[in-house]
C-alpha cells in the first residue's frame, strides 16, 4: 500500500474561500492540510505578490496588471468581496506576509512561479531571498509551467525543491524531470497513467497532480501512489484518503 498523498489547498481552500487570500490559507489550516499552493507575481515597486492572474481585475474590485501597480495601490484593494459579502476587507498578501503567517505550520509551500505570459525580472532572486530570510527553505517546493525559471531557482539554491508543471501526456517524465534536475512533477490531474506514477517512484521523482476537486478522481490518484494531490477542497481530499488508505 503506498503512502497517504499529501493534501495541497490549492491557492488556499479557494472552495470556501476567496483564492490566494489570508481567508483562504487559514481555512486550509484549519482542515490540516498538508500543503498549500500559491501563484507570485511582482508588482511595479518589485514586491513579491499573491495572486494567480497577471491582472487584478477578476478577483479584486481594482483593474489593470500588477506590474503596473505599487503594493500600496494594490493594498488598498478588495480581494474579498467578489467571493461574498463576507470576505470584504480581505487584502492582497506578499509572499514575506504569508510566510510570517505560516511560521508555526510544518506543512509544505509550493510557490507557483508565474513567469508567463509576462516575464518578471529577478523573480527568482527575491523568491529566494525571501525563503532563506524567513527560513521557509526546507519546506518549500517551487513550481512552474515556465520550466527555464526554475532551472534559474536551482542555480541560485540548488537545495531548493523545484517541481516541473505541464499539462497534457507527457513521454517518460520522469527523464525529462532528471534531466533537468527538478525532485518532482507537476501534471495536471488527468494526464497521468499508472505507468508514469510508477516509474516516478521507482526513480525517486516526487508526482504532485493538480487539480483534483471530484471524489472519484482523487481516489484515483491516491489509489495510483501520487506523492501529492492539489485541490479546491482539502478536507474532502483529507476525509476520502484517510478512509481509504
Ligand atoms: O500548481 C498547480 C496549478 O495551480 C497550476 O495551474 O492555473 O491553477 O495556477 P493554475
Ligand atoms: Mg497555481
Amino acid at each position: 500500500m503506498n503512502n497517504k498523498p499529501i493534501i495541497y489547498a490549492h491557492r488556499g481552500s479557494s472552495a470556501y474561500a476567496p483564492e490566494n487570500t489570508e481567508a483562504a490559507f487559514v481555512r486550509a489550516l484549519e482542515m490540516q492540510a498538508g500543503g498549500i499552493e500559491i501563484d507570485v507575481h511582482l508588482s511595479k515597486d518589485g514586491r513579491v505578490v499573491i495572486c494567480h492572474d497577471e491582472k487584478v481585475d477578476r478577483v479584486s474590485n481594482g483593474t489593470g496588471y500588477i506590474k503596473d501597480l505599487t503594493l500600496k495601490e494594490l493594498k488598498t484593494l478588495d480581494f474579498g468581496a467578489w467571493f461574498s459579502d463576507e470576505f470584504i476587507g480581505e487584502s492582497i498578501l506578499t509572499l514575506e506576509e504569508l510566510l510570517e503567517m505560516l511560521s508555526d505550520w510544518d506543512g509544505i509551500l509550493n510557490i507557483e512561479l508565474k513567469q508567463g505570459p509576462l516575464q518578471y525580472e529577478g523573480l527568482e532572486a527575491k523568491v529566494v531571498n525571501i525563503l532563506h530570510k524567513l527560513k521557509r527553505v526546507d519546506s518549500t517546493i517551487i513550481s512552474s509551467f515556465n520550466h527555464y525559471s526554475l532551472r534559474a531557482i536551482k542555480e541560485l539554491e540548488p537545495s531548493l525543491k523545484i517541481g516541473l508543471l505541464y499539462v497534457g501526456g507527457l513521454v517518460e517524465p520522469w527523464k525529462y524531470a532528471k534531466y533537468v534536475g527538478a525532485e518532482a512533477i507537476h501534471p495536471v490531474f488527468y494526464s497521468l497513467v499508472p505507468s508514469v506514477i510508477h516509474e516516478c517512484r521507482e526513480n525517486g521523482i516526487i508526482v504532485n497532480a493538480w487539480t483534483a476537486d471530484k471524489p472519484e478522481h482523487i481516489q484515483a490518484l491516491a489509489l495510483g501512489g501520487v506523492h501529492g494531490i492539489i485541490t479546491n477542497v482539502p478536507d474532502v481530499a483529507i476525509k476520502l484518503t484517510s478512509q481509504m488508505l
